[in-house]
Order: C-alpha cells, then structure tokens, then sequence
C-alpha cells in the first residue's frame, strides 16, 4: 500500500502549489448579536445557477465563522482594485470591533451587511456548513445581487494583491 502519509504535501508545499491559482478577493460579512462582523476571504467560488449558489471556506478560527453560523445569513463584497488592497488587509488584521469604524455598510430587508465601495455584493442565506480539514464549507443560497459599478477587481496570486492588466 501507498505510504501517502509521508508523501502528503506539508502546509507550506501546499500553500505554494495553491496560491499559483489566481482569485478575486471578497469580504464577507455577517452579524453577531445585532452588529456586523467582517473577514477577508478569497476562498469564494460560484456552485450552481439554479438555484443561485455560492460557497465561502472559513477556518474555524476564523472569528465569524461562529456569527455566521448562528445568524444564518452572510454577504459577499467582492472588491475593487481601488481601494481594495487596504480594506482587505484592514478586514484580515482589524480586532473585530474596529473593522466597521472606517467602511460605512447597509442592510437591506434582513440582510447580511453591504459595504458601501464593495462594487458588487451577493446576500446570502446560508444552506449548509460541512467540515473539511481546518475549514468550514459555507454553501449560501443567493438571495440579492447588486452589480453596482463595472470596477475592475482587486485580484490575489501567491501571496500579493494585483490587478488586472491593461489592455494595449
Ligand atoms: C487575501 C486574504 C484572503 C483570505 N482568505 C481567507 C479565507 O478564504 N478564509 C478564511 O477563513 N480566512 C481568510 N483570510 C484570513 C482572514 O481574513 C483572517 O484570518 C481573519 O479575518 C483574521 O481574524 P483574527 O482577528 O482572528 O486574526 C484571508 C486573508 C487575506 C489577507
């Protein structure tokens, strides 16, 4: 038999094979007890278009996974390159409660928390959580999109932030 134990790929061969794989960045947000909470995540990806599905992967650590979970409703504010580097740094290294001092957000009809600059935002219900490894699989049924600006996206690629290139 195989001896795959110690052939698997050790977290730092694995975050290098994988951050080849070029994202978009998003911030998420959610509520605890009536105020919004936020994370830097780039672990995003569309799953099904009808139904309207979307899946986000937090760590369990990560501190709104517990929020999302017990609210049942989480956005998606997927970001500009203008602006987004710092809002996404700001969203992955702020204490908690500091997060939505400098981004003003809405909420729409029971809704997760929409920032403001976000030029696109999807809320979510969410449908189910599965564990995998160190992380939590969220599945969100989308519930609102709002596209509301054509900004080009901020993207990630093996550890820096990018944007698009321009056309000649
Ligand atoms: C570009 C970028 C992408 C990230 N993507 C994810 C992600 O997909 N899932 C996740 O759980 N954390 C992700 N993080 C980390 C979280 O944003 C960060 O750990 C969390 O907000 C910080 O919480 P703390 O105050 O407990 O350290 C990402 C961070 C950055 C800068």
């Amino acid at each position: 038999m195989a001896d795959t134990a110690s052939a698997a790929p050790t977290p730092a061969e694995w975050r290098a094979a994988m951050g080849y794989f070029p994202t978009g960045v998003t911030i998420v947000t959610t509520w605890r007890d009536g105020k919004p909470v936020g994370s830097t995540v780039n672990a995003f990806c569309s799953v099904s278009l009808s139904p309207p599905m979307l899946l986000i992967c937090l760590d369990h650590n990560n501190p709104i996974t517990g929020p999302l979970k017990a609210s049942g409703v989480f956005g998606v504010n997927i970001l500009p390159d203008e602006g987004g580097r710092d809002a996404a740094m700001h969203f992955a290294t702020a204490p908690e409660d500091e997060r939505f001092r400098r981004y003003a957000y809405r909420e729409e009809g029971g809704g997760a928390p929409q920032l403001e600059f976000a030029p696109v935002f999807v809320d979510c219900v969410l449908d189910s959580g599965t564990i995998a490894g160190d992380h939590v699989i969220f599945v969100g049924r989308g519930v609102r999109t709002e596209v509301v600006s054509p900004a080009s996206p901020l993207l990630y690629h093996r550890g820096g932030f990018h944007k698009l290139p321009v056309a000649p």
